[in-house]
């Protein structure tokens, strides 16, 4: 019998580029996924990557009887990864309770299912800069204080953690990392992969790479009267594949025992600030396409400047962000014309 890792969320965007760096690392996984923002043909790019077909299981998590069963068939569990959860911004302000259902009811669900084993068990949890808010100061450590949140998707990432930290207090078998992602672009470099966003895309970067293909007529650049060099809003943009390897070098690390405490945060970003110009400007230079854009009002809610102090993370994990945004944004428009046939 050999150990596996819980994979949720498995074929989302951030999920599967980390399943791919979990199984050429030499582990064995198991994803599951409720398909709502994803679908199995990942598994196929997966597969192309590795040359390995995971096991995967259509699960909904909010079902605690299926959580219950799961565990109870894997008793060879020995970790988990959870992607699994709901991300748009704006729905869930509109959508609170299902945003709490789903973040939070299946965390709760998850470990308690993992205490009823009653072993020893390593968590990664995806949370995100946003807990930070706007940032007194910059770049972010994660001394940080933890601001109140803009929206109940953020909410959910703050209060997944809390959780976590007080259930570390009660169950010293549980090990738990939470990693505080910036803003994932990019896909994997053999374009098998890469983001798949269900919709219109509210992200920056799906919505420039989306305008080059022509789905949409133009971008809207959500304001330039912001506080900072050019105008526009400075976000750090993370390569998704730099961030994979965050989970792996972060769960060998629970394995190895060698947290400080049981549980630990790391900030997950290049440590670069970009501006929303200049990540036009370099997708305009790497793609080769201008690009048709126009600076509209702010966008509610969003912050003017977020970028990581990623010194924890690269002295302690010894991980460090390869990519730069050229790279990134060359992999995101690559996998945009895989996907379009451009
Ligand atoms: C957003 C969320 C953040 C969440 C993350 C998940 C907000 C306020 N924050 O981050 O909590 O963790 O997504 O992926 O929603 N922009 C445009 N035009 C567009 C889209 C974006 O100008 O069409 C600008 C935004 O104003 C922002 C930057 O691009 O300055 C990045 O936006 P986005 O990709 O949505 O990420 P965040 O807002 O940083």
């Amino acid at each position: 019998m050999h150990s596996k890792i819980l994979v949720t969320g498995g074929l989302g965007y951030i999920g599967s580029h980390t399943s791919v760096e979990l199984i050429q690392q030499g582990f064995e996984i198991i994803i599951v996924d409720d398909l709502s923002n994803s679908s199995t043909e990942v598994l196929e790019g997966i597969k192309k990557i590795t040359g390995v077909s995971p096991e995967f299981i259509k699960l909904d998590l909010k079902n605690k009887n299926e959580v219950n069963q799961l565990f109870d068939n894997h008793p060879d569990l020995i970790g988990i990864i959870h992607f699994a959860a709901y991300k748009a911004v704006g729905e869930s302000v509109n959508q609170p309770l299902e945003y709490y259902e789903n973040n939070i009811g299946s965390l709760v669900y998850l470990l308690q299912a993992i205490e009823k084993k009653g072993q020893r068990f390593s968590f990664i949890f995806s949370s995100s800069c946003t807990v930070y808010g706007q940032a007194d100061q910059l770049p972010i450590t994660e001394e940080a204080p933890i601001k109140k949140a803009e929206s109940p998707y953020g909410n959910t990432k703050q209060i997944g953690e809390d959780i976590l930290y007080d259930v570390t207090r009660s169950n010293t078998l549980l090990k738990v990392i939470s990693l505080r992602y910036f803003n994932p672009i990019g896909g994997h470099s053999s374009i098998e992969i890469g983001e798949l966003p269900k919709g219109k895309p509210q992200n920056l970067v799906p919505f420039i790479t989306q305008t080059a293909a022509g789905i949409h007529q133009k971008l809207n650049v959500f304001g330039d009267d912001y506080p900072t060099a050019d105008g526009t809003c400075v976000r750090d943009y993370i390569h998704v594949v730099d961030l994979a390897k965050a989970h792996v070098v972060g769960f060998k690390r629970m394995l190895a025992d060698e947290q400080s405490e049981n549980f630990e945060v790391f900030n997950l970003g290049t440590g670069k600030g970009n501006s929303v110009l200049e990540v036009i400007k370099t997708f305009e230079k790497v793609s080769g396409v201008s690009l048709n854009y126009e600076i509209v009002d702010r966008r509610q809610g969003d912050i003017v400047a977020a970028y990581a102090d990623t010194s924890k993370a690269n002295k302690v994990l010894g991980w460090h962000a390869k990519n730069d945004l050229e790279v990134s944004l060359k992999t995101a428009w690559e996998w945009e014309k895989k996907i379009r046939n451009i």
